[in-house]
């Protein structure tokens, strides 16, 4: 009987356990970082820690047809892909190279598989949402339920989702964050709490962010000049990186506590802050770049002036591009909703605005 080393622990499996058909459906939700992560470490760690709100319509739905065999038939990853309908070499490529770093140390089972998978997203490209995180978490999540069918792995639900984001931050570190929870953490903050190699749920939330929706603003559809992967490289020589990782890290705590008591004020504040300090880096980063359009600019100070003179709970944050996520609890909606459609709208490529809100993570479900 053929016997190779596992997957997890070092542990012997026998092959022939591998020789199974079947399919998993499943979908993940992008999220936002409130507190960015900015700035990364050999094997995808972080140079600071992040906290996120999951984000619930915005999901990549998968689907993994397996079929498993006793033997090798060389060390290549077999795969055939589609996305949403279509053969998508971009993105076979990339998620054929995450799976190989994945045969490589973590699944070597992998190898023993011929697979197929077919996705899509429920929001359109360069929208500002990060793609990279929905769908290698929905990937992350797929294979860890393999696993379990496979190996009949006797996973608690802890160790499973951890094991879910650990594999997913392999992927994108961002994905990291979309397996569960509304609120998540990864990295450890100044405190020693979290793990830099998974993220964690954070359980205290007060109920004014539970509600919290987000409408994103299509202010540029245009692919990004300067991309995350290379911004996070940018940050290896920045002048400016103890100082910004040391305060991410104090942020993270900081953050934390504001959403357990549920003081908007401070929310906004430190949002905001984060937000621009991001792009703050971007700008000072050697070579210097700029991701704000004229249009953010623009759409930030009509959101402040309504912060301000209406007293409503909005606020807002960037990820690394041109769009806006415009945050507010259910309260607000319908005050918040005119003031966009009035104001921010005209600012929209074609008027776009998506609106999602918190969410609690992968499933699975089918996404027809
Ligand atoms: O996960 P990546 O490598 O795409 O980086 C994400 C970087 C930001 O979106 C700007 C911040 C974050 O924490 O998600």
């Amino acid at each position: 009987m053929a016997v190779m080393t596992t997957f997890n622990n070092s542990r012997p499996f026998d092959v022939s356990a591998l020789v199974q058909i079947g399919t998993l459906h499943i979908s993940a939700p992008s999220n936002i970082a409130l507190i960015k992560y900015w700035g990364k470490r050999a094997n995808q760690l972080p140079c600071n820690p992040s906290l996120s709100m999951t984000l619930e319509k915005s999901r990549t739905y998968l689907s993994l047809e397996y079929r498993g065999r006793s033997y090798l038939k060389d060390q290549l990853i077999h795969l055939n892909y589609q996305f949403e309908g279509h053969e998508n070499l971009a993105f076979a490529q990339k998620i054929t190279k995450f799976l190989e770093k994945l045969t490589a140390k973590e699944c070597p089972y992998l190898a023993y598989f011929d697979l197929s998978l077919s996705s899509h997203n429920t929001f359109p490209h360069s929208a500002g949402i990060a793609s990279s995180a929905s769908s290698m978490a929905a990937l992350a999540c797929a294979l860890v339920t393999l696993e379990g069918q496979i190996f009949n792995q006797q996973y608690s639900d802890e160790q499973m989702k951890q094991r879910m984001s650990h594999l997913a931050r392999l992927g994108s570190g961002s994905a990291s964050r979309s397996v569960e929870g509304a609120f998540c953490q990864w990295g450890v903050d100044g405190l020693e709490v979290g793990n830099d190699e998974y993220a964690m749920v954070i359980n205290k939330i007060h109920p004014l962010f539970l509600s919290m929706r987000d409408s994103i603003l299509i202010l540029d559809d245009q692919a990004k000049a300067v991309s995350s992967s290379q911004g996070h490289a940018l940050m290896e020589n920045h002048p400016y990186a103890e100082a910004r990782f040391k305060r991410a890290s104090e942020r993270v705590t900081e953050l934390k506590q504001v959403l357990e008591s549920g003081q908007w004020d401070e929310f906004a504040r430190l949002v905001e802050s984060e937000a621009l300090e991001l792009h703050g880096l971007m700008m000072s980063s050697t070579p210097a770049y700029i991701l704000m359009r004229p249009q953010t600019l623009e759409a930030i100070e009509r959101i402040k002036r309504f912060q301000v003179q209406e007293s409503v709970k909005i606020t807002y944050t960037l990820d690394a591009g041109a769009n806006l996520h415009v945050l507010y609890p259910e309260v607000e909606e319908s005050k918040v909703l005119n003031f966009l459609q009035q104001s921010c709208v005209p600012l929209c490529v074609e008027g776009r605005m998506i609106h999602d809100q918190a969410g609690l993570g992968f499933r699975f479900e089918t996404g027809l």
